[in-house]
């Protein structure tokens, strides 16, 4: 009888909806927030060093995130191409996540010394030198672009503020280690340490 009025009045259905949904959500987002498996780091996790995470930045800047996951999800098909499935464990340092869903490319979450750097310099500079029927653009601004070294002790402090435990020796640091580097240096360094702490041992 009741249910008539939900049925035949618009705006107390969405409201009802609304409701439903919120709390589907709640129930299985909330307790996330909460499980150790997904908010603490896995062992041997290290924030980003100086290099690493100005190459993390330069990685958003061009876009590599269009083209690229970093998930590798628990199936049969993904991990015996890519390796370990990706757990929560290892992004907990990750401000924003880029897990990401598009692969017109390889996913790279395990990418890391799979290739030697000379490799990755020549791949950057130009895909189609190592990959000949390769689709990815080429890079060649990052061999000349020098890096901000002021800037990346700043963006240190600034995750430290939401938890990324970097301390102040680091944040000092920061500007010494990238002076004289420059961008395709940042990019290799952060390529080299994905997903290397946790490996199926072969
Ligand atoms: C337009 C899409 C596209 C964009 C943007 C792109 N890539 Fe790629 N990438 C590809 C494709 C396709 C491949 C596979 C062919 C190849 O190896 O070149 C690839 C391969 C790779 C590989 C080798 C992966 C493996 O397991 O063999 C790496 C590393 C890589 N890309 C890094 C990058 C980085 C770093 C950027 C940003 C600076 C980037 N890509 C931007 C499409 C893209």
């Amino acid at each position: 009888m009741n249910h008539d009025l939900v049925e035949k009045n618009i705006g107390l259905m969405i409201v009802f909806i609304i409701i439903a949904i919120s709390f589907g959500a709640l129930v299985e987002l909330v307790p996330l927030a909460f499980l150790k498996e997904t908010t603490e780091p896995i062992k041997g996790l290290k924030p980003l060093n100086a290099m690493q995470l100005t190459g993390r930045d330069i990685y958003i800047r061009e876009g590599c995130t269009v083209c690229h996951s970093q998930m590798v999800r628990p199936l049969r098909s993904e991990t015996e191409r890519y390796g370990h499935y990706s757990v929560a464990g290892e992004g907990v340092y990750e401000h924003p996540f880029l897990w990401g869903s598009k692969r017109t490319g390889p996913d790279l979450a395990r990418v890391g010394e799979r290739y030697s750097n000379e490799w990755h310099r020549a791949h950057l500079f130009n895909p189609r030198d190592v990959v000949p029927e390769s689709i990815m653009p080429s890079y060649p601004w990052l061999f000349n672009n020098d890096i901000d070294g002021e800037m990346v002790g700043k963006k240190m402090a600034a995750l430290r503020k939401v938890g990324v435990p970097y301390t102040d020796a680091d944040i000092e640091g920061a500007a010494d280690q990238v002076a004289g580097m420059k961008e395709i240096d940042a990019v290799i360094a952060y390529l080299q340490q994905l997903g290397t702490l946790l490996k199926y041992k072969r």
